[in-house]
């Protein structure tokens, strides 16, 4: 939820951030500004709504400034405005601060300015942080950069909450400071100049080598070098980490939107998560995991798999994987639950957290709990050096590359095939199984063909979407693995499309929400298991025979007419939503595409949920 982008070097900064800004609108896109630093001192234009008509305001190309900062927001505290958006400054306009976060205790920082006389413009809680800092600045008996760093670091012990900051002073026309605490900052490193970012794809195009800071680990930045301390501001050294990622994996390629992109990378995405951690006839190979041996295995009581949204999805397919390949009990449970219900784990649960972004605020709380409460955690991220990676005790990556589009499509299949080589990985050390393993293995391997064979042939799903784009309500149903992706492309549909749909059991029509089927509903019915076809196909004809319209994605031969089946290559039906949900992502897609909206950007959504 909102992203931040800075630049220090010796080119002009306004459109540098502009193009940062851009790549990180997936972050948010309420309002968009941008401060730098000008020959008469500081200079923000902001605006609210999108990028683009930030670019649009007068002066803004006039801006000639080398240092700068920008944000794009998705509101939390104080509606869309002009007013409400970053940068925001202090009273004296000797600050100028970007922020994603929250800072709770806002409120009683705000009262305490008050009554140092400091007055307010936003509805904010990021404005009490500069003027915070001037408070601290003006009392510092320190001179120098010292005196920045000292109020800086007085003013983040007074902030309860989150925050990536990135702050300029004019007294110090060539420097910045950031510092960040449960919200994503990296510093990218080029030469005589450095770029400051919520994520690594959208400076990717700069540099590959970053700088990643802990929790209240501030960064003194110049032109050609930075300083790094910690929350007592005492110096630290730090490495940068080379990023492999190609600088044209955060582009569209020619595609019209990141989504479609992104649906169309899977056989890639899969090929890379896969690497050489598994080869049929022989055992995998994943030293990350060296640390989960037998003893440890076969000593857990059960396996609590954590995540948000989409991730929890493939959570719920990696439940069935772990139960049947390692014969170990599996709990899956959105981490915003977790965090607050006082969970039965301790050392003997092994717990894993599901994470593209590996920042989302709920997930990476519940990996705190969890920690506290002695269980061993570990993290499956698509970002390396991610916080939730760090936090972790150990961190396993899928190699879905740069995923943008806010609707997660190429991270839920790449998660599902790193939990299938996970359980693989846990079932060869328990010696359970093998057979089965080795079936599966073959069956991975398969799987990057045959998600070209399903995106090399897509006109009935565009066809079915033109029929159906102006529906109301859809709904989504299966059975056993089969109702986990129904519940994955029922996500989809609702926040690409804005149309609303419900996914069931295929069992529990009966128990209620048949009662909602009529003439024209349209129902999709996701069926992959051979021996419950039977069953399926009955609880589609119950839906058939009230008037329903279906689209039904499957791997088996049906006897039975349809209004649309898309048939899939058939595979292990442990694995089989990393084929079946591949129709209905391009469904969700091409519907929102008839209905002419912004596929990437969804309204009210962001991509990576940093606040609760
Ligand atoms: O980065 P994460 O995997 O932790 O994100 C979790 C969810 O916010 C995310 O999957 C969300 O549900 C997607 N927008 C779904 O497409």
């Amino acid at each position: 939820m909102c992203g931040i982008i800075g630049y220090i070097g010796n080119k002009k900064a306004e459109p540098i951030l502009i193009n940062g800004l851009l790549r990180l609108e997936y972050r948010g896109y309420d309002s968009a500004g941008i401060s730098t630093i000008e020959k008469n001192g500081l200079k923000t234009i902001k605006n609210k709504g999108r990028v683009s008509e930030l670019e649009k305001v007068s002066g803004i190309n006039d801006l000639t400034g080398t240092i700068g900062i920008g944000h794009t927001r998705w509101a939390t505290h104080g509606k869309p405005s002009s007013t409400n958006s970053h940068p925001h400054m202090d009273n004296s306009k000797k600050f100028a601060v970007v922020h994603n976060g929250i800072i709770e205790n806002y409120a009683d920082l705000k009262d305490f300015l008050k009554s140092q006389n400091y007055t307010f413009l936003s509805e904010t809680d990021t404005e009490v942080i500069p003027n915070l800092i001037h408070y601290y600045y003006q009392t510092s008996k320190n001179t120098g950069s010292k005196k920045l760093l000292e109020a800086v670091s007085n003013t983040i012990k007074m902030l309860k909450g989150s925050y990536a900051l990135e702050i300029l002073c004019s007294d110090f026309p060539d420097n910045m400071i950031v510092v960040r605490k449960d919200s994503p900052l990296v510093i990218g490193k080029g030469l005589n100049e450095n770029y400051i970012s919520s994520d690594i794809p959208a400076i990717l195009s700069f540099t590959k080598d970053f700088y990643l800071l802990n929790d209240n680990e501030l960064a003194f930045i110049s032109r050609d070098s930075i300083e790094f301390y910690d929350s007592n501001l005492n110096k630290i050294e730090k490495i940068p980490q080379n990023i492999t990622w190609n600088a044209g994996a955060a582009e569209k390629n020619g595609y019209p939107d990141f989504m479609l992109k992104e649906i169309n990378e899977q056989p890639m995405a899969i090929r890379e998560t896969i690497g050489s951690r598994i080869t049929s006839n022989s055992k995998s190979i994943i030293p990350d995991l060296d640390g989960l041996n037998k003893s440890y295995l076969s000593s857990i009581n059960k396996i609590s798999i954590v995540a948000c949204g989409t991730a929890m999805h493939a959570g719920l397919a990696g439940k069935t994987l772990f139960e049947t390949l390692c014969e170990i009990p599996v709990e899956v449970e959105a981490a915003s639950e977790f965090r607050y219900r006082n969970p039965l784990i301790n050392e003997k649960t092994l717990c894993i957290f599901i994470s593209q972004s590996g920042e989302t605020a709920d997930t990476i709380a519940a990996l705190k709990l969890a920690k506290s409460k002695g269980s061993k955690t570990l993290a499956i991220s698509n970002v390396i050096g991610s916080s939730i990676s760090r936090e972790a005790d150990f961190t396993i990556y899928t190699h879905a590359g740069p995923e943008i589009a806010v609707a997660s499509t190429k991270a839920y299949t790449s998660q599902i095939v790193l939990l299938a080589i996970i359980a693989i990985n846990f079932a060869e050390k328990l010696n359970l199984n093998k057979e089965k393993l080795e079936e599966l293995k073959k069956d991975i391997l398969l799987l990057p063909s045959q998600l070209e064979e399903i995106l090399g042939n897509i006109q009935n799903i565009k066809n079915f979407a033109q029929k159906i784009y102006k529906e109301k309500d859809i709904f989504f149903i299966g059975r056993g693995i089969d109702y986990t992706v129904a519940l994955e492309g029922s996500l989809k549909l609702k926040e690409i499309s804005y149309i609303h749909s419900e996914a069931y059991p295929s069992g529990e029509l009966k128990h209620g929400p048949i009662a909602l089927i009529e003439n024209d509903v349209t129902v999709i019915s996701i069926l992959t298991n051979r021996l419950l076809v039977e069953k399926s196909i009955s609880n589609i004809q119950e839906v058939v025979t009230r008037g329903a319209k279906t689209f039904i994605v499957t791997n088996q031969e049906l006897n039975h007419k349809f209004d649309e089946v898309i048939q899939i290559p058939k595979t292990n039906t442990l694995i089989s939503p990393v084929l079946s949900i591949v129709p209905l992502q391009l469904l969700s897609y091409y519907i929102s595409k008839e209905k002419g909206l912004d596929v990437d950007k969804p309204r009210n959504l962001a991509k990576s949920v940093t606040v609760e």
